[in-house]
């Protein structure tokens, strides 16, 4: 029974399973991985805050005459005008590794796939993918949200093409491979509106996956989903992922999901978070979920999530 372990560094640098016996990740499947190495080194971020004042000379005339404009006046000025939401983050995650990132609501884990992916850049130190600085998006690290977000005026396989087609190279070839590598050839011709919640999540995996990503970013992919739905896409997912290849980087509110999918789970503290904890998950762990090393694990990472 492995202990957690608090080191980002030695987590990250121990060899990479495919989680030999956890849901759907067949024992030694897949190839090498071929997924980027991630790095984030003294990661902080602030969030430039709204605040609602004036400077019309109007206003100011009433901050002359009215107490209570003025009172109103320096309550809005000394708010802060950033919010820190991110502090000193530092992490390294392997190519093909499985990273779960787990922390209270609004304690910054989107706002890390977001710099991941390259929506956002950090207010200070840098975020690496294959030892290059991420200054944009790119289609090799896809991002998967919460909801579907499909066009509802194109079909699903429009929908799968979309990216390759924007960007002048689509090939029929690979939108077909991805429909089928998540079960929706039989369903390439219905619109959006037609899929239950859990084929349309999986037409925005293919959307994803059509782009062969190195790094793929799940941003709670299941949270909109009933129990019995997300325990198969979990599935799908770690079936993926050992096939595939690629780093994943995961964002979920449910610690049993990231015990049974992950290699590492990183905690979060509450806003700006900062790294708590960085557990490594034994291998084999998420097959057997009454065993009492995962009842161990699962209690630990809630307890540190203070639940
Ligand atoms: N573009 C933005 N401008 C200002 N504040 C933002 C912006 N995006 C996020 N925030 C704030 O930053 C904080 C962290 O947001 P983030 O979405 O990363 O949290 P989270 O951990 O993913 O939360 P949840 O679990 O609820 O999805 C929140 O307080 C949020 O309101
Ligand atoms: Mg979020």
């Amino acid at each position: 029974m492995a202990a957690p372990t608090s080191s980002a560094a030695s987590a990250a640098t121990a060899p990479i399973s495919t989680r030999a016996g956890s849901a759907g990740a067949p024992a030694g499947a897949g190839p090498t991985p071929r997924g980027a190495r991630v790095g984030l080194t003294g990661v902080s971020h602030r969030y430039p805050l709204r605040r609602d004042i004036d400077h019309g000379w109007v206003p100011a005339l009433m901050r002359m005459v009215s107490p209570v404009a003025r009172a109103r006046h320096e309550a809005e000025d000394s708010r802060p005008a950033q919010l820190p939401v991110l502090d000193r983050i530092d992490l390294d995650i392997a190519p093909g590794e499985f990273v779960s990132l787990v922390g209270q609501s609004g304690c910054g884990k989107s706002t890390i796939l977001r710099l991941l992916s390259g929506l956002e850049t950090p207010s200070q130190g840098s975020v690496v993918v294959d030892g290059e600085a991420v200054t944009g998006t790119a289609p090799e690290r896809a991002l998967a949200f919460q909801d579907a977000t499909l066009l509802p005026w194109r079909t699903v396989r429009e929908n799968v093409a979309l990216g390759p087609q924007a960007r002048g190279r689509l090939e029929p070839r690979r939108v077909e491979a991805a429909l089928q590598v998540v079960g929706l050839r039989d369903f390439a011709e219905a619109y959006p509106t037609t899929l239950s919640g859990g084929m349309a999540q999986r037409a925005a995996l293919a959307r994803a996956l059509v782009n062969r990503p190195r790094l793929f970013l799940l941003d709670e992919p299941f949270g909109k989903l009933d129990a019995l739905t997300r325990l198969t896409l979990q599935d799908e997912i770690a079936s993926l992922w050992a096939s595939q290849g690629f780093t994943a980087v995961l964002v979920t509110h449910d610690v049993e999901e990231a015990l049974r999918l992950s290699n590492r789970v990183i905690v979060l503290s509450e806003r700006p978070a900062h790294v708590v904890e960085d557990i490594r998950v034994p291998e084999g762990l998420g097959s057997d979920e009454s065993a009492p090393e995962f009842q161990r694990l699962r209690r630990h990472i809630l307890s540190l999530l203070g639940r």
